[in-house]
């Protein structure tokens, strides 16, 4: 099995993008997208959740910037292929989400991290680790075949930690939220596949998908500018993870930054 994990979808050019990409890898059996950052830079709508499943997505993952689409707090939870990070104590939404798919199924979760990811945050989180295992525990009753954990969080050690303590657990761990990726994907154990930050699939020449000079005046003046993405055409980060079908260990990571 071939999985493709798409890093923090920014704004229209990072859909654009990943239209693009799908487009060109048909041998891909399973695509996982963080698509937090899709609505024009600032969470997901209705429009963006049907169109990233249109390209090809099986499902979608989100993290922080899911409180700026206030219109959508209410809507999160009937978007079945959208898993909202489940130690969250004030949004309601699918705490994972399973695919199925040729004969095969995959959980998917997402879990936020607890170091500077701002206050909404940092008042309403529970213990990602003990999340984790609670929400393993439904897959694992559900009889799912593979279990891929997307940690959206700020802190590498923090995301190290919970590979490490998901290894034996999970069959991919990977992190989202820093927009910058990291170059150290690696296979645990031989068996799981993780890496500390997939990156973005958003517009280059851009301060994270934010407009380069509003980034610069917000550290210049010390003042809060008003965020504008940026239109420019999109970078493509993710990774692309192979499966032993017979048993279920990671086989091949590899990282794609173009
Ligand atoms: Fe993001
Ligand atoms: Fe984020």
């Amino acid at each position: 099995m071939k999985v493709l994990i798409v890093g923090d979808i920014v704004g229209r050019t990072g859909i654009n993008r990943l239209k693009e990409e799908l487009n060109k890898r048909k041998d891909i059996d399973i695509c996982i997208v963080n698509g937090e950052n899709s609505a024009s830079g600032r969470g997901i709508r209705e429009k963006e959740y049907k169109e990233i499943l249109s390209y090809g997505a099986d499902a979608i993952t989100m993290g922080n910037h899911m409180y700026y689409r206030k219109e959508m707090l209410s809507e999160y939870s009937k978007l079945s292929k959208l898993a909202i990070p489940a130690n969250l104590t004030n949004l309601v939404g699918n705490k994972h989400v399973i695919i199925n798919k040729n004969n095969i199924k995959i959980g998917v979760i997402n879990l936020i991290g607890t170091f500077a990811m701002g206050d909404i945050i940092e008042k309403n989180v529970r213990n990602p680790f003990e999340v984790a295992i609670e929400e393993i525990n439904k897959l694992n009753e559900e009889g799912v075949d593979y279990i891929f954990v997307d940690f959206h969080a700020e802190a590498t050690a923090e995301k190290i930690a919970m590979a490490y303590y998901l290894k034996d657990k999970v069959n991919c761990v990977y992190g989202t939220h820093t927009h910058v990726q990291t170059s150290d994907e690696t296979i645990i154990d031989n068996k799981m596949a993780y890496i500390t930050d997939v990156g973005m699939t958003g517009p280059r020449d851009s301060v994270l998908g934010l407009k380069k000079e509003i980034a610069i005046a917000r550290f210049t003046t010390g003042q809060y500018l008003h965020y504008e993405c940026s239109d420019n055409e999109a970078q493509f980060n993710a990774i692309e993870v192979e499966f032993d079908d017979n048993t279920k260990k990671a086989i091949k990571i590899n990282r794609i930054n173009n």
